[in-house]
């Protein structure tokens, strides 16, 4: 077995080999950027660098960096756990060029490292470019004897990254990994799908500067950002497709499983999965500064930290569970991330009263919620009742609808909004909410 510890060192250890400089991970905060919500990829740190707004010696460079996708253009909130590689926290690996190194080299490190480092068969690697940047699809061919079945020309936007809706951009490749045709998956022009292929890494090749919606400007030096997931990668060397079979998620599984007495092992079900992804999440989020609350950042954190507990419920767990699983997480990626420590009792305390306070009004509200889904005509619900869900009781819309998800209800969205609107307003001297304070 590959352990996660030893793949992220060796792809650390890779690139400094190669004359990259090691730089942590920033915060999941960004500094100074008031498009982003959180960091969602490991770029963030450098757009400054990127788009020449900052000076710096620094030429290449190797992270792993601690990234959110649970809000904004990036957002996997909803995949979560009905799919067995999204996260809403994940440490992605990545190499960086400033000016340096273009194509070439980055796509010669990436097949390097793969296929003679991690020793990967290359029988099960395919590769997508995006349709106008031949180089690339020249410099795969050159380096990997493939043919154009495994080299697939792209004409979507999947294979043209941004960070945003502005900031830096450009033609991206993909590297794919074929897990067989036990699952289901297409190839085409328009993209890879399915199950059956994993995209591992992207290489991106930042040549613009998208600075308005439809404005984009070239870089002045041409830059490499690529990113590989940690949890997807050691899924491929500890020889499963279910990132909640590796190492990384292992123990929190068997903890969950245990503090709630479920009978369904290793990561079968749903609520372990979405509890062993959220609690990553919550304490990391936590420990670089962020609180629930009703708003930003807080908000995205109360909504996680919910939608997970709404799970623990469902697995029967009468008392607060989350707060009891932050110390394994703390205890295994304490080392690598020494935040987790030191907030460590920020972390327990604001697990237990979060638990806490939710669970005084969740079984009211699922019960609202239950008696109006037999009611509900034309498969949808009464924006009325989401909104007394969230304004009462605590539920986010996004838990409500998760919630009605499975039963193909959705939500009458133009009410909960008007309502929304009108009582935000009158919150400010409602003393009466439940759960804002
Ligand atoms: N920034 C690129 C991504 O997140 C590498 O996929």
């Amino acid at each position: 077995m590959y352990p996660s510890i030893l793949i992220r060192k060796k792809f650390l250890d890779y690139f400094k080999k190669n004359n990259h400089q090691i730089v942590n991970s920033s915060s999941l905060i960004p500094e100074n950027d008031p498009t982003l919500l959180f960091t969602n990829a490991g770029m963030v740190q450098f757009k400054n660098i990127l788009t020449g707004v900052e000076e710096s010696n620094l030429k290449r460079v190797a992270t792993s960096q601690k990234c959110i996708r649970a809000g904004g253009k990036h957002n996997d909130l909803d995949n979560v756990g009905y799919t067995l590689r999204h996260h809403t926290f994940f440490e992605m690996l990545g190499n960086f060029s400033f000016g340096d190194y273009f194509k070439e080299e980055a796509i010669f490190y990436a097949w390097e490292l793969l296929t003679k480092e991690f020793e990967v068969d290359k029988k099960k690697l395919l590769i997508t470019f995006f349709s106008e940047d031949s180089v690339t699809g020249n410099i795969w061919k050159k380096i990997t004897g493939f043919g154009k079945d495994k080299i697939i020309s792209v004409k979507s936007k999947d294979n043209f990254w941004s960070m945003g809706e502005i900031g830096p951009c450009g033609p991206c490749t993909e590297i794919f990994y074929d897990y067989g045709e036990k699952f289901n998956g297409s190839v085409s022009r328009k993209g890879i799908t399915g199950d059956r292929y994993v995209e591992i890494w992207n290489l991106v090749f930042m040549e613009f500067n998208q600075i308005e919606k439809n404005k984009r400007i070239n870089l002045l030096k041409k830059s490499v950002d690529t990113g590989m997931g940690l949890e997807r990668i050691s899924a491929l060397l500890q020889n499963t497709n279910d990132n909640y079979q590796t190492d990384i998620f292992k123990e929190t599984i068997n903890l969950i499983t245990k503090l709630s007495k479920s009978e369904n092992k290793n990561s079968e079900n749903l609520s372990e999965r979405i509890i062993a992804d959220h609690i990553r999440a919550s304490c990391h989020l936590i420990s670089d500064g962020v609180l629930p609350s009703n708003e930003g950042r807080g908000y995205v954190l109360r909504r996680i930290m919910r939608r997970g507990m709404r799970h623990a419920h469902i697995l029967g767990c009468s008392e607060p569970v989350f707060y009891k699983l932050a110390p394994l997480i703390i205890n295994e990626m304490g080392d690598i991330f020494p935040e987790l420590k030191r907030a460590e009792t920020l972390i327990i305390e604001t697990l237990k009263n979060e638990e806490n306070r939710f669970k005084q009004t969740i079984d009211r509200g699922l019960k609202i919620l239950n008696d109006e889904i037999k009611k509900t005509k034309n498969k949808k619900l009464s924006g009325n009742t989401a909104f007394l869900l969230y304004d009462t009781y605590g539920f986010p819309l996004d838990l409500t609808q998760d919630i009605l998800k499975d039963l193909n209800i959705s939500v009458d969205l133009k009410t909960f909004e008007k309502k929304n609107g009108r009582t935000k307003k009158e919150s400010k001297t409602c003393m009466e909410r439940i759960w804002r304070c």
